[in-house]
């Protein structure tokens, strides 16, 4: 069944179907090694992009045929999109480090209105589950960002929205809604309110609290379908030979390599002390420092369901389509599936004696 019907400005629905896969299209062929299901939508292989690495639709999209990135990922997951335009932070932005990226991009983006004109119809053309990522600076401005885009998606190109809750909660005076279990209970109540049934809700959380299962838990009770973590470590870099920080609003966000352990441990966590992601239920994305399919599977292993790849996709263009082929030959020659592989290592002595 497919109920898409493109309206004038769009382009025609072009993605493959399978007739009879209910009310979301179906992109994966399930019997396929590395195809997973993130709770209501399944996909062809683990692998998305990293929200904010890739842009909205234009910056991936001269690459994605030349580097094969189409056929190895699962889905797209837009940059960070505000229902007002955002100039972003002062410059300089980005930073290298010797471990990784230090950003503070400040989510510039040209606000939901241009989104939903220019981007939905480009996006529509991908053949890809299209996941967008959403910030807000307020509870209600979660809700009324969700609810704009749900009455201006009018071919449902949107298959599933990720909650950003890294981002500053204005009325909370700027701290990130993520550190709280109740304001993060409260954006994910507000984003799932007006969304179709049909699309998948992902909460980003951030790495910057004690204990990550806090607002796990959090967006769970507001109603979220899937976990993504984790979002940038805070960090600073300071030019000694200058006396000045290197990136204009002084702090950032770590990614890359350095970060990829914390995010093991925490999707390790969530799994581990969280009943509705141990028994799939609630799917964990785990994202942070990928760049090889062993760094995938650590995450598989650890409890993630699929992954996001961010900021080795700037250094190496084909890593997508190298991780892809890495997986499918890791499976061939285990006779296994990526999905057989979820939590594995929860099972492991090693885990019961920790
Ligand atoms: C330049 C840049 C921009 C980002 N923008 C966003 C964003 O808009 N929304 C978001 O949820 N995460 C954003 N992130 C975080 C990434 O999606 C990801 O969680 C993080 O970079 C860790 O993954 P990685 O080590 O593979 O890059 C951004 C990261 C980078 C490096």
């Amino acid at each position: 069944m497919n109920k898409h019907t493109p309206n004038a400005a769009q382009p025609q629905d072009c993605r493959p179907r399978i007739a009879d896969s209910g009310p979301r299209a179906c992109y994966a062929n399930a019997s396929h090694p590395i195809a997973v299901k993130l709770n209501k939508l399944s996909l062809a292989t683990p692998l998305l992009t990293a929200s904010g690495t890739s842009g909205t639709s234009d910056e991936i999209n001269e690459l994605r045929n030349a580097a094969g990135i189409a056929g190895a990922l699962g889905a797209f997951v837009t940059k960070g999109v505000t229902l007002e335009p955002r100039s972003g932070n002062r410059e300089l932005r980005v930073v290298e480090t010797r471990t990784g990226l230090l950003n503070s991009i400040g989510l510039q983006n040209s606000g939901a209105a241009v989104f939903v004109k220019d981007e939905l119809p480009r996006l529509l053309t991908y053949n890809l589950p299209i996941i967008v990522n959403i910030s807000a600076g307020s509870v209600e401005e979660f809700g009324a960002l969700s609810e704009f885009l749900m009455e201006h998606d009018r071919s449902e190109v949107i298959s599933g929205i990720e909650i950003n809750v890294s981002c500053p909660n204005i009325c909370a005076g700027g701290v990130a809604f993520g550190v709280d279990p109740r304001t993060v209970e409260k954006a994910v109540r507000a984003v799932c309110k007006p969304l179709r049934r049909d699309i998948l809700t992902l909460t980003k959380l951030t790495p910057n609290v004690t204990d990550i299962t806090e607002p796990a838990k959090g967006a769970i009770a507001g109603g979220t379908d899937a976990l993504s973590m984790i979002n940038t470590l805070r960090g600073m870099a300071i030019n000694v030979h200058t006396g000045r920080y290197y990136l204009g609003n002084k702090s950032g966000g770590l990614s890359g390599p350095a970060i990829k352990p914390v995010g093991v441990n925490m999707v390790h966590e969530c799994y581990r002390s969280i009943p509705e992601c141990r028994r799939g239920k609630i799917p964990i994305v785990g994202i942070g420092g990928i760049s090889t399919w062993e760094d995938v599977l650590e995450y598989i292993m650890a409890g993630a369901t699929a992954v996001g790849i961010g900021t080795a996709w700037f250094v190496n263009i084909d890593v997508f389509a190298e991780i892809k082929k890495g997986l499918e030959t890791y499976c061939k020659a285990n006779s296994t599936t990526i999905s057989e592989k979820v939590g594995c290592i929860h099972d492991t002595e090693n885990d019961i004696r920790s």
